[in-house]
């Protein structure tokens, strides 16, 4: 595996590899990778000839009070572990090589890109879809692989690809968990045991949501109110949000229809740190619950 630093020998590589009729697929991270980067990088080597992911903690998508200064950082085991999952290169920039002192573009988002995250933390997904662009830009890829585990950024990211007709094919993986249901993130390292105990509330909520709708319940504040009272089973959570929506548009109906698809988002602190968890789960096409307006009538 090779690391590169400078974008104009990654646009040099890049373009030599798609000169050779090779296909590229790239897995952008922030590093201090776990088992979750991993899938995405088997995912991508599925995919394509040639794996690039990117290693870059990028400092336009946090808020001056949020933790770009501590997040978490570990070149040595991201470069072996990145290298053990089929990647070829990995893109490693310094900041100013992406932020040079002259940098003055920033893309603007509207639409689902404001809602839940983006009401939370305004100018994250500015910063997360400007540096994708310059990532699909820096590595030409045919293919980029993202984890449904930041599931609306990877709406954003579709919404980017579609509105700024990039050329590639966006691919989303499944969450992987650890085998307690804690879903993988790179800060869940910040968690003392008793946190990491008590941020299984997050699964255990979206499973006990998830039920609901199984067994019938239609009706989105109901199913909100699930979660929202499976969350506060645990006394020091303080929940951002807890939402039942369309999974296309984040949308939110009164009532979920027939072959809706739905996502259920959370986003809650543990203690001082802030987990993003979610679910999908499909409304039956030929469903015979009833939605309780008909059932009062
Ligand atoms: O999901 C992440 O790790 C980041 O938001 C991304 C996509 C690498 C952009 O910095």
């Amino acid at each position: 595996m090779k690391v590169i630093k400078k974008i104009s020998e990654m646009h040099s590589i890049a373009e030599e590899i798609r000169l050779s009729g090779r296909k590229i697929a790239i897995v952008p991270t922030m590093g201090y990778l776990h088992r979750g980067h991993a899938s995405l990088m088997k995912k991508a080597g599925e995919l394509a000839d040639v794996v690039i992911s990117t290693l870059f903690v990028n400092p336009t998508q946090f808020a001056p009070n949020e933790d770009f200064e501590k997040y978490p950082r570990d070149f040595d085991s991201d470069a072996i572990i990145a290298e053990s999952n089929g990647v070829s290169y990995l893109f490693n920039p310094e900041v100013k090589e992406m932020y040079p002192d002259n940098f003055n573009t920033m893309l603007g988002l509207s639409g689902a890109a404001k809602k839940f995250e983006g009401a939370f933390r305004p100018s994250h997904f500015q910063g997360v879809a400007t540096i994708v662009a310059k990532f699909f830009n820096a590595t030409k890829p045919h293919y980029a692989v993202f984890g449904q585990k930041d599931y609306q950024q990877t709406l954003v990211i579709k919404q980017l690809v579609r509105d700024l007709n990039f050329d590639i094919k966006i691919v989303i993986a499944p969450t992987v968990r650890e085998d307690d249901g804690l879903a993988m993130s790179s800060r869940n390292v910040y968690l003392s045991a008793e946190e990491r105990a008590s941020a299984l509330i997050l699964s255990h909520a979206l499973t006990t949501a998830t039920n609901a709708i199984e067994n019938g319940e239609r009706v989105r504040k109901i199913i909100n109110a699930i979660m929202h009272q499976t969350l506060r089973s645990v006394p020091q959570i303080r929940i951002d949000y807890a939402s039942s929506c369309d999974a296309d548009t984040l949308d939110e109906p009164d009532d979920f229809l027939p072959g809706q698809h739905v996502v259920l988002l959370i986003a809650a602190y543990m203690g001082k740190t802030r987990l993003i968890d979610n679910a999908l789960i499909s409304i039956p096409e030929q469903d015979n619950i009833k939605p309780y307006y008909f059932v009062n009538q």
